[in-house]
């Protein structure tokens, strides 16, 4: 029987690897971490993570050839094929900070692989990583390798939260670089013997180790980019009566373009997109190429520019200030189906609104006050100057109310923003509310999920990403 370790029990390591134990029977599968409380829930019925269809798929394999142990040495010592899955955020510190990956986690992973190893192992790096990592942890492998034959794989994952089992089950593609030895060649073929289990042959790519790598940094950026492209776009609609919808439908038609992926919103979030840019902003600036990483920044930068644009119509909207103002914040996480709120837009768009003296009252089904406490406490690092920007201070976080309810979080507020596109907040009573709320009315829709000549005739002043401009909303640009 094939034994499988995964290092690292998070967003990528749980889900996939419960996947490929529901769809490989034989092959024995661990996933180790070296945090107890994770471990722990990922053993109960309350699994760490929220993923529509994870649950499911936990329950028919744990206990049975899926396991979660927070054994790392044992069961790495154990394995065939390690994947590595450890979280590789951006560094904040020392060389590159504000841009690099920081390595620290898969470095000690892998001298531990080194450490413990007794027989011959095929390591894969499913993290994000930069190109030529393989090249640095084949190095901290071999150096004390007691005879022990490594091969290096990388195989990054392109699973998005929220569709993750969906898109485990019935991926685009596998991507497998391997060394082009034949020794090379052959761990290829083992891991993609793996995934021949389910994924169809044709939709296994193999590829050179620094492709593979690259790929995954290429691809993140691809699809951020096209977010700021229809983001930027939003903002010339508002300037000139067309409606972003229009424009992306018409757009998105060309076959040669596509029509997925390009909804205006409030701007991108999530652990992958910001930090894998910016690694890739630092890869092109270590290569000397200053205009490829200029280039890529401004994806971020208009994205910080959305942010910024949503929070000053809100503002220059309800009279140019918030002060005391009770404003109700419907979602928090970075987009639904997930409780993440990793780099969510919600963090950025709570502190500016507290920052001109907001009361909120924030809603979403899946984050706990705690999470948002903490989310809107942290100090937030400035990729493009590296300083730490001042968090919401403690006074303006008590003017944080959490809430299980969206009539709750409505009920006397001047205004509604909705952050995240959960399902639940399309269906709401909106007379109900209107009519607990003060007037004028005001909803700000960063997700263009509701419609907007509905609210309208109901009473509100609607604000849409992207749409023409209410008659009031037109005016206040000229007071901003
Ligand atoms: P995560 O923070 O949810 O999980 C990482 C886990 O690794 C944590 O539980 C941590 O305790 C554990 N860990 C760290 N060092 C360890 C060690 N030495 N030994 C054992 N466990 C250790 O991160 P994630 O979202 O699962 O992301 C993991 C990697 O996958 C990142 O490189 C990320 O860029 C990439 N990725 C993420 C997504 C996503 O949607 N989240 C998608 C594709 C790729
Ligand atoms: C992303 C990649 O999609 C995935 O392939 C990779 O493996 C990890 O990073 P994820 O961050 O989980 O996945 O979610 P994604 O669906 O890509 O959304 C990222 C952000 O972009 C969210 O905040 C989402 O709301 C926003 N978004 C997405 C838009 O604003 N408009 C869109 O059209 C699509």
């Amino acid at each position: 029987m094939v034994k499988i370790c995964c290092i690292g029990a998070g967003y990528v390591g749980g889900p996939t690897m419960a996947v490929i134990a529901l769809k490989c029977p034989k092959i024995e599968v661990t996933v180790v971490d070296i945090s107890v409380p994770r471990i722990t829930a990922w053993n109960s019925d309350q699994l760490p993570i929220y993923e529509p269809g994870l649950d499911e798929v936990v329950k028919q394999c744990r206990g049975k050839n899926l396991f979660f142990s927070t054994d790392v040495e044992k069961h790495v010592s154990e394995a065939d094929i390690i994947f590595v899955s450890v979280n590789t955020p951006t560094k904040t510190q020392g060389l590159g900070a504000g841009k690099a990956a920081d390595l620290t986690y898969w470095e000690s992973a892998a001298r531990m692989i080194a450490n413990v190893s007794k027989s011959d192992k095929i390591v894969v790096e499913k993290s994000t990583v930069p190109v030529k990592t393989a090249e640095a942890i084949e190095k901290i492998l071999t150096h004390n390798s007691k005879e022990i034959k490594y091969q290096i794989l990388s195989n990054p994952e392109f699973l998005a939260e929220g569709t993750a089992i969906q898109d485990l089950f019935n991926p685009d593609r596998v991507l497998i670089g391997g060394r082009e030895t034949p020794d090379g060649q052959k761990a290829i073929q083992a891991l993609k013997d793996v995934y021949a289990h389910w994924v169809p042959e044709d939709r296994i790519i193999t590829t050179n180790l620094w492709s593979a790598e690259l790929s995954k940094l290429a691809a993140n950026a691809f699809l951020a980019q096209r977010i700021s492209s229809v983001n930027a776009m939003s903002a010339l609609c508002e300037a000139t009566g067309a409606d972003v919808t229009q424009v992306c439908h018409a757009v998105g038609k060309d076959s040669r373009i596509g029509s997925r992926f390009l909804n205006a919103s409030v701007g991108f979030g999530g652990s992958c997109f910001q930090k894998d840019i910016l690694n890739l902003i630092y890869i092109c600036e270590c290569n000397g190429l200053t205009e490829v990483a200029n280039y890529w920044k401004q994806v971020i930068k208009v994205n910080d520019y959305q942010k910024n644009r949503f929070v000053n119509r809100i503002v220059s909207s309800m009279f140019n200030t918030v002060s005391g103002k009770k404003i109700a914040v419907l979602g928090f996480a970075f987009k639904k189906d997930t409780g993440d709120t990793r780099e969510t837009p919600a963090i950025d768009v709570c502190n500016g609104l507290l920052g001109d003296k907001a009361r909120l009252s924030i809603y979403d089904p899946q984050v706990t006050e705690d999470q948002i406490r903490r989310d809107l406490s942290m100090n937030k690092f400035d990729w493009d100057h590296p300083i730490h920007l001042q968090p919401a201070s403690p006074s303006a976080v008590k003017r944080v109310n959490v809430v299980w309810d969206a009539y709750q979080a409505t009920k006397d507020a001047h205004g509604v923003c909705i952050l995240t596109e959960w399902d639940e907040y399309k269906t709401l009573d909106y007379q109900r509310i209107y009519d607990n709320m003060q007037k004028p009315a005001f909803i700000f829709d960063g997700r263009n999920i509701l419609d907007g000549a509905k609210l309208r005739e109901i009473g509100f002043i609607v604000y849409s990403i992207g749409k023409p401009l209410d008659p009031w909303l037109k005016d206040t640009i000229s007071m901003a």
